[in-house]
């Protein structure tokens, strides 16, 4: 029998007794497990072979919990967690002395969000703790948006996945951290810069690994397909270069009508939201194919296209 399941009343009940369960979010899949059991929490460092010193998120069900999490909200917090909560957006607070050390790799703040899932948001009503939930992919791999992704690279390690569909933003949460009071983007992600902007006006943009000790998840090479691939401008002029290989396309609208190669389009309309929506599995079912190279095309950077260059650099990375 599979490991996927609807079962809300039995989630609840493996996340009680300490087990982990992976939980469906807008963004990706998490691997979820109670904040305050510590066998739960080591069980999601070793289950996906992360390190202790990436911190984790914290994912509760409304604004009235967070209060129990953290000590202190600046002004242009709340106007964030006000625009976007539920939604995909971490934000980085002083973190209440409740927050084990182990979910904060031993730092004063703690990365909290409300995700908008209504499946998670309905476990998350019914359980009494908040859930810890990094992606739900081994370390360094590409995050899941399907729960077929979890189940292929977890099936032996835990006992649910919380079925909840593909998600529907398909790249992780943008992470967002005060300094002096003032938002700094330590993580781009699914909720545009611009959108951000709109709210608090502009906000630093510390997202690279060499300039952000706070995010220290922030590796270069992340997200990253077994595959080689390549981020290049140009893919038609790349294509002819490794003509004598085995290639995949990931690009963004218009097809190449090459049939030498295997091509995914993201958006035939040329939507970034649907781009962005199915890269990860883009990615997961080119991996599978046996190919030399993946040949990815760079987006322009404006909106959400910033967020998935972003990913692209980091899976590209060598
Ligand atoms: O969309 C998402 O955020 C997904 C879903 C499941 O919510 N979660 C996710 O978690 O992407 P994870 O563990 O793969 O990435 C969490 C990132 C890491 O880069 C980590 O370093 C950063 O958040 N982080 C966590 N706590 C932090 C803190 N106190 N300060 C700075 N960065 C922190
Ligand atoms: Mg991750």
């Amino acid at each position: 029998m599979g490991i996927i399941s609807k079962d809300i009343q039995k989630a609840v009940e493996l996340l009680t007794n300490e087990q982990l369960v992976a939980i469906p979010t807008e963004t990706v899949y998490g691997l979820a497990g109670n904040i305050f059991s510590e066998k739960a929490i080591k069980c999601i460092f070793s289950t996906k072979q992360r390190p202790f010193f990436n911190p984790l998120i914290v994912h509760i069900a409304s604004l009235a919990s967070l209060n129990d999490i953290v000590t202190h909200i600046p002004k242009k917090a709340k106007l964030l967690a006000a625009a976007f909560w539920p939604g995909s957006m971490t934000l980085v607070l002083k973190k209440d002395k409740r927050i084990p050390d182990i979910i904060t790799a031993g730092k004063d703040t703690v990365a909290v969000r409300i995700p908008n899932h209504p499946v998670t948001l309905e476990l998350l009503k019914q359980l009494p703790f908040p859930l810890a939930a990094p992606s739900a992919n081994p370390f360094g791999s590409i995050s899941p948006t399907k729960p077929t992704h979890v189940e292929n690279y977890f099936k032996n390690d835990i006992k649910m996945v919380l079925e909840g569909g593909s998600c529907a933003s398909g790249i992780e949460s943008t992470i967002i951290g005060f300094e002096n009071e003032e938002p700094v983007i330590y993580r781009l992600g699914a909720l545009p810069l611009e959108d951000i902007e709109a709210v608090v006006g502009k906000v630093l943009i510390k997202n690279k690994k060499e300039e952000n000790p706070d995010a220290p998840g922030m590796l270069a090479r992340h997200y990253a397909p077994k595959t080689n691939t390549f981020l290049v401008t140009d893919v038609a002029s790349e294509v002819e270069k490794y003509s004598e290989k085995k290639i995949g396309v990931l690009i963004f609208k218009s097809s190449l009508n090459n049939k030498n190669i295997t091509e995914i389009v993201l958006s035939k309309e040329g939507s970034l939201q649907e781009a962005a929506s199915k890269l990860y599995d883009a990615m997961h079912e080119l991996d599978t194919k046996n190919l030399d190279i993946i040949i990815a095309e760079r987006f322009s950077e404006f909106g959400l296209g910033k967020s998935i260059n972003d990913r692209l650099q980091r899976a590209t990375f060598k």
